[in-house]
């Protein structure tokens, strides 16, 4: 009987001895001290024995269930220790690493060049004014004597929010806001967003742009070009080639377009190549513009131009698509 104790027990400690993990351990204590382990039988088949042979029994396997039971528990704690240690030193942090770095924000392109603009009208002068991106058709087109069945009201041309109402396709109408609120003379640049259904290298549904309009006694388009040049000047400096077409529009007469020479990648050959880009449309106002603001058209006169501040940008930077501009990859926007 003592060696059947003796044995049981030697073959549980070294079974303990020898695990690795918590699982193994605990297959172990049911192996001994489960409802069906080796200890728990031997108690069971207590009512077979004899009196004498039952109280013996009984001691041992008590004594021997108390002492499996304590080394369970040293073993338990050891391997919990280590596994704990082996968590840790897996998920060690090294907090001397350097830690990520928050890059600060900056100006976007565009609206560095705004500022820019701004700046050299500014001094020669101009106020800055401002009107809303959500626009009447009335303030867009019908107070700038643009005829009804003019191609630019079509709706594959302006997005329209609701009849009568449109998102700007120009800053222009803000031209007449200005008016009707102020006498003349006025001398305003309005920079601002406007929008177009339009898509392509030099063409994108959301673009900026900024108007000017100066109104006041003997203005002549000399005085149009004249400002128009030492904008240009001042901004790309003496050598930039500028071009002035005559064109139509409807809220100026006579009227012309401003094309200066744009060197980028061609985004087909790789190759540098030059060429004309438009940068503004521009003219003496329109008398029935005057009218509409009930401005008087026999004493005053004035011109009024609008500038595509991302065409304007695309030459400065030599930037093969507008699309760059608007696309939000910080690759690009980190350039500026
Ligand atoms: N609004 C015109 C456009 O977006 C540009 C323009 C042309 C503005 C002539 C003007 C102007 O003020 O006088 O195409």
């Amino acid at each position: 009987m003592k060696e059947r104790f003796e044995t049981i027990r030697d073959e549980a400690l070294a079974r303990i001895g020898a695990t690795t993990d918590l699982k193994s351990l605990d297959e172990v204590r049911v192996a001994y001290l489960g409802r069906k382990g080796k200890v728990t039988e031997i108690l069971r088949g207590l009512g077979q024995a004899s009196p004498e042979e039952r109280k013996e029994i009984g001691q041992r396997a008590n004594t021997l269930k108390k002492e499996l039971n304590e080394c369970l528990d040293t073993r338990k704690n050891t391997l919990e220790e280590q596994e704990n240690l082996e968590k840790v030193q897996s998920e060690n942090i090294d907090i001397s690493l350097p830690g990520r770095g928050i890059p600060p924000g900056h100006v976007h392109v565009i609206n560095q060049i705004s500022d820019e603009v701004l700046d050299i009208f500014s001094q020669m002068g101009f106020q800055v004014a401002v009107g809303p991106d959500v626009e009447t058709e009335y303030y867009n087109f019908d107070a700038l004597n643009t005829p009804d069945d003019h191609p630019a009201r079509d709706s594959h041309d302006t997005f329209f929010v609701k009849p009568g109402v449109v998102l700007r396709t120009q800053t222009s109408p803000v031209q007449i806001r200005v008016m009707e609120q102020t006498p003349p003379p006025v001398a305003v640049v309005v920079p601002g967003r406007v929008y177009r259904v339009d898509l392509d290298a030099t063409h994108s549904p959301m673009f900026v742009q900024m108007e000017g309009l100066l109104v006041d006694k003997n203005i002549t388009f000399a005085d149009l070009k004249g400002t128009l040049m030492h904008f240009l000047h001042t901004f790309f400096g003496k050598d930039i080639q500028v071009r002035f077409r005559p064109h139509f529009f409807p809220f100026t007469e006579p009227s012309a377009e401003v094309d200066i020479l744009w060197t980028a990648r061609d985004r087909h050959t790789g190759e540098m190549k030059s060429k004309w880009l438009e940068i503004l449309g521009c003219g003496m106002v329109h008398p029935e513009v005057f009218k509409r603001v009930s401005y008087d058209y026999e004493s005053y006169s004035g011109y009024a131009f609008g500038l595509g501040i991302d065409r304007i940008a695309m030459v400065r930077h030599a930037v093969s698509s507008i699309t760059h501009l608007y696309d939000n990859d910080l690759r690009f926007l980190e350039q500026f």
